[in-house]
């Protein structure tokens, strides 16, 4: 039923400033400086346990410096969209760089991560053709997908047997996108690509895989969901960001050349909104250099995921499935989440609840974001804050 805006706007004014007069709004927080593993919040220094900055690059020395060198090159922005007066040899180095790094033909890149998918979904798919999404992919696919015009439909979430029955109710359809998050946002577990892609070639479809969690993550050396089960062409479409593990701006597809230059000639961000700046692609670049060269941020993310999930899980805390960055602290009820939230950051965690609709219903949780920088001290320190809250509310 419609509702005037007025009362919408009055309604979330209300539960906002009652959120406040409570001290449970966890949003919009203001971090003084660079975000690392430990951040300053209204004068406090606090533990960083909800950043995207999984491999620490965002004050790597050599990465600032190609920044500062780009801005001296090419100035702040780039001046016009993609396919006219937007294109920079810094742009052109860039895709090349990502189609190395993901073993693909050819790449291109947008604004952010957000926009790539709804280009690549719009621009890829229409009516008559059907997308076939998880039920726990990022909202920018689902967006992808309204805008698209195609028909789409989701499959139980990781449930091979669920995407299974709706490829074999599929012949009608002219063309086939399964599109899936490499790992999900929000419950950190990593989809199953290889029954992915043995079903996507027996009932003849393609596979986008969003990358934005699995960069610099997953896979010994980084590259992504491809490497972690050793697989090669299980991917038709590869989609990532440039604002998580790589902390710059943008995103990117990767694939086959003749798929990048029709994206280049079609899809309409790439024609009708602006380039990236050349700084942010020069940061990109320097970023993946940073990833190839430094494996060992890899295994320290690796080794640090392992001791805060297993000092959870020891505690009675239910982390869910996740085996990667994103560890959930799944805690059902939402008064008790944002108990859990308010104690822990009074402790010094920096850490957000994600709460109903943004996930299934009692399923309200605390997302943790571990990164290779904090130090074995740090995730013991955050340990202990959540075994005393936890006990504190009954909760472990
Ligand atoms: C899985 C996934 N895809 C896409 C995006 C959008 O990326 P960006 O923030 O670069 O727009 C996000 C952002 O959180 C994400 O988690």
């Amino acid at each position: 039923m419609a509702v005037l805006l007025e009362d919408r706007i009055n309604e979330l004014q209300q539960r906002v400033e009652k959120m406040k007069e409570e001290k449970r709004y966890f949003y919009l927080k203001s971090i003084e400086g660079a975000s690392g593993p430990r951040v300053t919040i209204d004068g406090r220094e606090m533990l960083m346990f909800a950043s995207y900055n999984y491999l620490g690059l965002i004050t790597h020395p050599k990465i600032k410096k190609a920044a500062i060198d780009a801005i001296e090159k090419y100035g702040t922005g780039a001046a016009g969209v993609r396919l006219l007066a937007g294109t920079t040899k810094i742009h052109e180095k860039l895709e090349a760089t990502i189609a190395e790094f993901k073993g693909a033909e050819d790449a291109v890149t947008y604004s952010s991560g957000y926009v790539t998918n709804l280009a690549a979904i719009s621009t890829l798919c229409g009516r008559g053709d059907l997308v076939i999404i998880d039920k726990l992919d990022h909202a920018s696919i689902i967006d992808g997908c309204l805008l698209s015009g195609a028909t789409h439909r989701s499959y139980l979430h990781n449930n091979m047997e669920s995407l299974e029955r709706i490829l074999s109710n599929s012949g009608r359809y002219i063309n086939k996108l399964i599109i899936v998050d490499a790992v999900y946002s929000m419950d950190g577990d990593v989809s199953n690509l290889p029954e992915i892609s043995r079903l996507a070639k027996k009932y003849n479809s393609k596979v986008m895989v969003d990358e934005a969690h699995s960069i610099g993550v997953l896979g010994k050396t980084g590259h992504g969901i491809e490497e972690h089960f050793g697989l090669k062409d299980a991917v038709d479409i590869h989609m990532g960001t440039l604002s998580k593990t790589i902390p710059s701006i943008g995103g990117y597809l990767a694939g086959d050349k003749d798929l990048i230059n029709f994206l280049k000639h079609h899809s309409r961000p790439f024609i009708f909104s602006a380039s990236l700046p050349p700084v942010a692609a020069a940061t990109a670049i320097a970023c993946f250099e940073v990833i190839e060269s430094e494996p060992e941020r890899i295994i320290n993310l690796q080794k640090n995921v392992k001791q805060f999930k297993d000092g959870l899980n020891s505690m009675g805390y239910n982390t869910m499935n996740s085996t990667t960055s994103i560890v959930p602290i799944l805690v059902g009820e939402e008064e008790d989440t944002l108990k859990l939230c308010q104690m822990v950051n009074d402790e010094g965690i920096f850490i957000c609840p994600i709460l109903f609709p943004a996930i299934p219903k009692d399923t309200n949780r605390l997302r943790a974001h571990v990164l290779a920088t904090h130090t074995s001290e740090d995730i013991d320190k955050a340990l202990d804050i959540f075994e005393r809250a936890g006990g504190k509310l009954g909760l472990i």
